[in-house]
């Protein structure tokens, strides 16, 4: 069996994005769902990160005979299908029981980007094997070298080959929505959790076959401190430490392109460049960080002008269509992430929903390509 069996099923019962997100809501309980879409503060950046998009028009050309657009691409002399990816996203087990596993075979089968997060419910060991050559490494720079080095040298050695440092978490943020939800970490059982796992039976019976969501990569070291829970190590001891030479420190250690990620001033990109990072990936967290920030798209085509192609730029934040996709490219970007519609697509599709997530981008950005009077992604980026 495989996704193409269904296509046409879920094409029609799913055509966008949003369908997916209102399918996943049902199936998964409320403090998750709460969890997957939160931002900060009021949430300002979440909508502007939407509306954003909007204001990016494009005047079509017509009479260019039969077009048909292509959209594979290259990127860390990698051929891709298409210019999309799977971004980081942590504590997935909490969205949907065994997600990252779904994901990293989804990845394999469909032979796009699968970033694995530092602080993911499985580990690299785990989903290694599953993602073959599509594994990228998410790290949250620990304020110990050692626990860094040892966190790359797990990875490479499961198969991982791009390394993605993230920049845009020098504290945790405030995510005051997770809170009113009852998220608490660890899990704390109350009589409203317990509830709400009633009323999603099949979240609950494979979330306890798997066991409770556990940050599986790094508890060993949480352990081995006097940090009494895992979540207690991770505030402490990751992030809220990165700087331009440990930036090189992790260059020089990892033997493969190392991408730094949450980049939104020129200045920071330019400098990214000059300590040899190797690719800028733009990013506002998907607005979960900085409630102040700008959209990502706002600030693309300034970072654009400051890379000049130097190394390639990957984006996310907000990015629900093709036709934003095909605005990121024409903006600058060589390869789009997206986070939270995968965690859709899984939840509400299972083994599949990668596979549709993608066939929607795809087709949507190939769609919107034409309607343009482009055949290429060469061909859009020269209309710039
Ligand atoms: C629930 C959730 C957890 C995330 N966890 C991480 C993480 O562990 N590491 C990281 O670099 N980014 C993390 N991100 C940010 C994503 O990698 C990505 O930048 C963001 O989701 C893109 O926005 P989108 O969800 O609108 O596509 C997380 C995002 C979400 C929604």
């Amino acid at each position: 069996m495989s996704y193409k069996k269904y296509q046409t099923k879920y094409s029609n019962q799913f055509p966008a994005i949003e369908d997916l997100a209102k399918e996943a809501k049902k199936r998964m309980p409320h403090v998750s769902w709460e969890y997957l879409e939160s931002g900060t503060g009021d949430e300002a950046l979440l909508e502007r990160n939407r509306l954003a998009f909007q204001n990016i028009q494009f005047t079509p050309r017509f009479c260019n005979g039969h077009l048909e657009a292509a959209i594979n691409t290259v990127l860390f002399d990698k051929h891709y299908p298409c210019p999309i990816g799977i971004a980081p996203v942590g504590l997935t087990g909490l969205i949907w029981p065994e997600a990252e596993l779904v994901l990293a075979r989804a990845s394999n089968r469909l032979q796009i980007p699968f970033c694995l997060s530092t602080v993911a419910t499985e580990t690299p060991e785990r989903v290694g094997p599953l993602v073959g050559q599509q594994g990228w490494f998410q790290l949250y720079p620990p304020k110990s070298l050692d626990l860094a080095f040892a966190l790359l040298d797990r990875a490479k050695q499961s198969g991982f080959h791009t390394l993605v440092v993230t920049a845009d978490v020098p504290m945790a943020s405030r995510r005051e929505r997770t809170k009113r939800a009852g998220m608490r970490m660890p899990p704390k059982l109350t009589p409203g959790l317990i509830w709400d796992g009633i009323k999603h039976p099949f979240w609950t019976y494979h979330t306890l076959r798997r066991g409770l969501p556990r940050l599986r990569t790094v508890q060993d070291y949480a352990q081995q401190t006097d940090f009494k829970f895992v979540s207690g190590f991770v505030g402490n001891r990751l992030g809220g430490t990165l700087d331009w030479d440990y930036c090189k420190v992790l260059k020089a250690y990892w033997d493969g392109p190392v991408v730094i990620k949450g980049i939104l001033h020129p200045k920071d990109a330019d400098k990214a460049i000059e300590v040899g990072m190797d690719g800028i990936w733009i990013s506002n967290h998907g607005g979960r960080q900085f409630n102040g920030a700008p959209a990502s798209i706002e600030v693309l085509s300034d970072i654009s002008s400051i890379v000049a192609k130097q190394v390639p730029i990957v984006f996310d934040s907000g990015v629900r269509t093709g036709l934003d996709i095909m605005r990121a490219l024409y903006l600058g970007a060589d390869f789009v992430m997206l986070g939270r519609p995968f965690l859709y697509g899984v939840t509400a599709l299972g083994r599949y929903g990668p596979d549709h997530v993608i066939h929607i981008l795809s087709d949507d950005l190939k769609n919107n390509m034409v309607q343009l009077g482009v055949s290429s992604i060469e061909a859009l980026k020269s209309l710039s």
